[in-house]
C-alpha cells in the first residue's frame, strides 16, 4: 500500500506504525487507506484482539499532509482532501477491538483528535498535542467537537480546538486523555504491555464492554460527516489556503 505506513500482527496485536520521519509522520492519502486497511481487516480477523497505533521515537504524527490540503484546497472547493481521511475516522468509529495509542513527541491536528477514538493511551514526555484548526481556517475533524468537550470539559476543549492551545504529557494525563506518562522511547514497550494485559482478558466480555462505553458508531459517523462537510468547504477558503501557502513558504522567508 504505502512504505510509509508499516503494518505488522505481533502476537494478537496489529501493529500499525506511522513512518514518514522526514515529514513528521505527516499522513496523506496513501497512508490513510493503509490505516483504515489495517483497521478494518482486523475487526473479523480472531486472532487479532488488539490494535496499537504509534509513530515510532520522537513523533506521532504532525497530522494532515498540507500539501496535499493546498493541492486539494486550490483545485477544488469539494471535499476532495477529506473524503480518504473520512473513511478511516469511519474505520475507527466503527472499530470494535481495543485500540491502544503510543504518542512520542508531536501530535497534532488528527494525531491529537484520532486519540479520542482510542481506548488506552500512552504518552511520552516529550510528548505535545495540538489541533491548530482556527490557524489553518479550519474547523475541528474527527468527531472531536464530540468527544473532545466530552472527554475533558467544554472548557479545556474550547481552549485547544478553539483557541488552538497546546498541552503537554502531563497536562493531557491531567485532563485524562493520557491514561499514563513515560520516559521518550518506552512508549511502544508499555503499550505491548498494555495489549498483553487486554489480551489476556476474556474476548468477549471485553466486545461487549467496550461497546457499552463507547459513543455509538452512528452518532460518531454523524458528526464526522457534519465536520467534514464544513473541513471540505473550508479547505477551499481563502483563508485556509492562505495559511497552507504561508506554512510552505516560511522556510524561504
Ligand atoms: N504536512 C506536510 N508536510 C509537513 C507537515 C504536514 N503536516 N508537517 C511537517 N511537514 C514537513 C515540512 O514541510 C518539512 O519538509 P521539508 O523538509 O521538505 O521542508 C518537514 O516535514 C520537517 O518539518 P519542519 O517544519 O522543518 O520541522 P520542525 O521541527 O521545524 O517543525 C512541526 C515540525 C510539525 C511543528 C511543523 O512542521 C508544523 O507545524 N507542521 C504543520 C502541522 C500542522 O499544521 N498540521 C495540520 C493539522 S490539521
Amino acid at each position: 500500500m504505502t512504505e510509509h505506513v508499516i503494518i505488522t500482527d505481533e502476537a494478537e496485536t496489529r501493529m500499525i506504525r506511522l513512518r514518514r520521519p522526514e515529514k513528521k509522520n505527516a499522513i496523506d492519502q496513501a497512508m490513510y487507506r493503509s490505516m483504515s486497511h489495517a483497521i478494518d481487516t482486523a475487526q473479523a480477523n480472531p486472532q487479532i484482539r488488539c490494535l496499537i497505533i504509534t509513530g515510532g521515537s520522537g513523533v506521532f504524527t504532525s497530522g494532515n499532509d498540507l500539501e496535499e490540503f493546498l493541492h486539494a484546497g486550490t483545485v477544488s472547493s469539494e471535499a476532495a482532501g477529506t473524503s480518504v481521511m473520512t473513511k478511516f475516522l469511519y474505520s475507527l468509529a466503527h472499530n470494535v477491538k481495543p485500540i491502544i495509542a503510543a504518542v512520542d513527541g508531536i501530535a497534532i491536528g488528527i494525531g491529537t483528535t484520532l486519540l479520542f477514538h482510542c481506548d488506552y493511551v500512552l504518552a511520552s514526555t516529550a510528548a505535545t498535542f495540538s489541533t491548530p484548526f482556527m490557524r489553518l481556517g479550519l474547523v475541528p475533524e474527527g468527531a472531536s467537537s464530540l468527544l473532545m468537550p466530552a472527554s475533558m470539559g467544554h472548557q479545556r476543549a474550547f481552549a485547544m480546538l478553539v483557541m488552538g492551545r497546546s498541552m503537554s504529557a502531563e497536562e493531557a494525563h491531567i485532563a485524562g486523555f493520557v491514561n499514563a506518562v513515560v520516559s521518550p522511547g518506552h512508549t511502544e514497550v508499555e503499550a505491548h504491555k498494555v495489549a498483553r494485559d487486554i489480551c489476556k482478558l476474556p474476548a468477549e466480555a471485553v466486545a461487549i464492554s467496550r461497546r457499552l462505553l463507547r459513543t455509538p458508531p452512528d452518532e460518531l459517523t454523524r458528526r464526522i460527516d457534519q465536520e467534514a462537510q464544513i473541513f471540505g468547504e473550508r479547505m477551499g477558503s481563502p483563508e485556509a489556503i492562505a495559511a497552507f501557502e504561508a506554512f510552505f513558504a516560511r522556510k524561504r522567508h
